[in-house]
């Protein structure tokens, strides 16, 4: 199992990070980890299915890492406090809480709706090709890139581009921590000539800057 945190962000920081209006038919959680997207999106009467690695986990441990990702979030943004601004949020209680109930929430779902959280790992996925109008990864891309090398990302891209029929959005664009810039990111979309690629501001920030999601069309 993977080293990378386990957290659980809500719908409305899904919202507000992907700029999300109407939902199309069917859509995609990659890297969902412990948000509650998914649940909530099911709940609108979509399509909805998460996957991540964790949910090859026992019950009690999914349950132990996902509730233990809210204070090793709190240490990273106290560690690197002039990083990150509270316009979003508000302040740390909010975030808190917003990640506590997206916490409860996808675990209540967990439960009632298995079938929806799928265990899979970029670069492969277990899906067929073009099973999702729309395809969400926040923080695993980019986010991770000290643990995740330029040639792991490209073949994360393809992955994400090929179980997807018309949209990928990845949010956000900078490392974790400190958020500097991931300098090979020019490249990596040069190297995918078949999607065209946009970067479009969103009404979210937390890292200072980091306020532009990918948009990858088929
Ligand atoms: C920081 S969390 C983000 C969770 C959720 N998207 C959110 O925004 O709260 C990163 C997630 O990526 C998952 N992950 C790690 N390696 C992965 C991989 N190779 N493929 C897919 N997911 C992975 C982790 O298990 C973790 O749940």
């Amino acid at each position: 199992m993977s080293a990378v945190l386990v957290t659980s962000r809500s719908y409305a920081e899904y919202e507000a990070m992907f700029d999300l209006s109407e939902l199309p038919g069917s859509v995609l959680d990659c890297c969902a980890g412990g948000a509650s997207f998914t649940a909530e999106a099911a709940e609108r009467g979509v399509d909805a299915v998460a996957v991540d690695p964790a949910y090859d986990l026992p019950p009690a441990e999914l349950v132990d890492t996902v509730r233990r990702s809210l204070p090793a979030t709190a240490g990273i943004v106290d560690e690197h406090a002039a990083s990150f601004v509270w316009t979003w949020y508000g302040d740390p209680g909010r975030k808190d809480e917003l990640r506590i109930q997206a916490a409860d929430r996808f675990l209540q779902d967990v439960a009632v709706a298995p079938e929806r959280y799928v265990a899979g790992s970029l670069p492969e996925l277990p899906f067929e090709d073009e099973r999702f109008d729309l395809v969400l990864c926040s923080h695993l891309l980019f986010t991770w890139a000290d643990k995740y090398d330029q040639d792991w990302h490209l073949a994360a891209l393809r992955e994400l581009i090929r179980v997807s029929r018309s949209e990928v959005r990845i949010f956000p664009l900078v490392h974790q921590g400190a958020g500097q810039p991931v300098a090979y990111l020019p490249d990596l979309l040069e190297a995918l000539p078949e999607v065209s690629s946009e970067f479009r501001k969103v009404p979210y920030e937390f890292q200072v800057g980091a306020d532009q999601m990918l948009v990858l069309t088929r």
